[in-house]
């Protein structure tokens, strides 16, 4: 049975043509970038490169792109790096509930190293209200950190506006765009944006890997000490062929990302018509925000009241359909998302709640096949 993948948000297939772009410097060019010599020339001119074509990509300079280990690393330097650069100006961070818990777990850290968190609420579609942002702000606020692309339900935030507003009060402004890259436009040349996450493997880059982004006047205390490598901000030999996997993939989105989003817009509705057609508009309920200029077109949360999120992925991997649910499994059994829990959704929404992600490789028909076996697997649960 080949499987149907949904669930390209966890993380997505490295494509052959991105394999190709590594495979060179894990066999052949293998020299250390920081070497003096040819083979370390060669690494050093594939780094230049990738920096290059990340940072037109997303619209920042070369300069301002710091390689990580991924969104992980990205998301714990932006959040720790700036606390402790700016630690004599104040100890309060906003952020909110609804963020990866790269961050969140960062802010628990902080909180015990005797930073303030607010943990902003968000509306019933997962989105944060610039209000709130606005209250939020005190004297001694230091940094917000509020993602673009929600990973659960797609929510794309106001991070504009809360830029700005982070701006207007002298407030460094940090977003985790791991869902975004490749997604959404980015233009950091004239987004009101300190510091942004992102990570290779969420656009069929490989595992491992990801940039921080930090504007010029940015002072981050660094994670790792070690040597001058990333101009002293990110210690550590290079990664090269992953960083050129990296580049490779996001070249590759460069090329078609507008077809990208019209192809998983098309999807979506795909599904969620044939979820209506073969269940009836009672039997399930879309998650997260409806208009389209709200939510990240790859992600479509459903929640199929009557069923629990854990028999229906059970059933959909019997079916040999990888879907997933935002819940952490906690000795056997599936805790309710931090997500929606924010989002104030009724309990049984809450319990029953699928994630469906799409990428590069999804094709109407394994949607169509998709919406066939969830309305088989309702029958027979409903009939059990
Ligand atoms: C929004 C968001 N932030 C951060 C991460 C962590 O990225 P990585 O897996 O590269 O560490 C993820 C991964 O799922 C994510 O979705």
């Amino acid at each position: 049975m080949t499987m149907i993948y949904f669930d390209y948000a966890a993380t997505t297939p490295v494509l052959p043509e991105v394999a190709d772009a590594m495979l060179p410097y894990l066999t052949q060019m293998y020299g250390n970038a920081s070497s003096i010599h040819s083979a370390g020339r060669e690494a050093r001119a594939a780094l230049h490169h990738a920096r290059d074509t990340i940072a037109s990509f997303v619209g920042c300079a070369p300069s301002q792109l710091i390689f990580t280990s991924g969104g992980t690393e990205s998301d714990n330097m932006a959040l720790f790096g700036a606390a402790a650069a700016r630690e004599s100006d104040g100890k309060h961070i906003i952020t909110s509930q609804t963020e990866h818990h790269a961050v969140l777990h960062a802010c628990e850290q902080l909180e015990k190293r005797g930073f303030e968190v607010t943990c902003l609420p968000v509306d019933p579609t997962g989105r944060v209200r610039l209000e709130d942002v606005r209250q939020a702000v005190r004297a001694d606020t230091i940094l917000i950190s509020i993602m673009y692309v929600n990973n659960e339900v797609g929510a794309i935030q106001p991070i504009e506006q809360i830029g700005e507003l982070a701006r207007a009060n002298g407030i460094l402004f940090h977003v985790d765009a791991v869902q975004a890259l490749g997604h959404l436009p980015i233009d950091l040349s004239r987004l009101p944006v300190d510091m942004m996450s992102f990570s290779a493997h969420k656009l069929n880059g490989p595992k491992g890997i990801g940039a921080l982004y930090a504007a010029k006047h940015t002072k981050l205390e660094p994670l790792l000490y070690g040597g001058n490598q990333e101009r002293k901000r990110r210690a550590g030999t290079e990664n090269i062929a992953s960083i050129a996997g990296f580049s490779k993939a996001v070249q590759i989105i460069e090329r078609n990302m507008y077809e990208m989003q019209q192809k998983m817009e098309k999807l979506r509705l795909e599904m969620v018509t044939g979820l209506e057609q073969l269940l009836g508009q009672d039997r399930f309920v879309v998650n997260g925000p409806k208009a389209p200029a709200e939510r990240a077109p790859h992600i479509l949360n459903v929640s199929f009241p009557g069923v629990s999120t854990e028999t229906m992925l059970m059933n959909l991997d019997l079916e040999g359909i990888a879907a997933a649910s935002g819940s952490a499994c906690t000795s056997g059994s599936l805790e309710v998302s931090h997500v929606l829990k924010a989002m104030q959704l009724p309990d049984e929404i809450m319990r029953s709640a699928v994630r469906f992600s799409f990428g590069s490789g999804t094709t109407t028909e394994e949607v169509n096949i998709a919406a066939q076996k969830i309305a088989t697997i309702m029958g027979r649960i409903r009939n059990y």
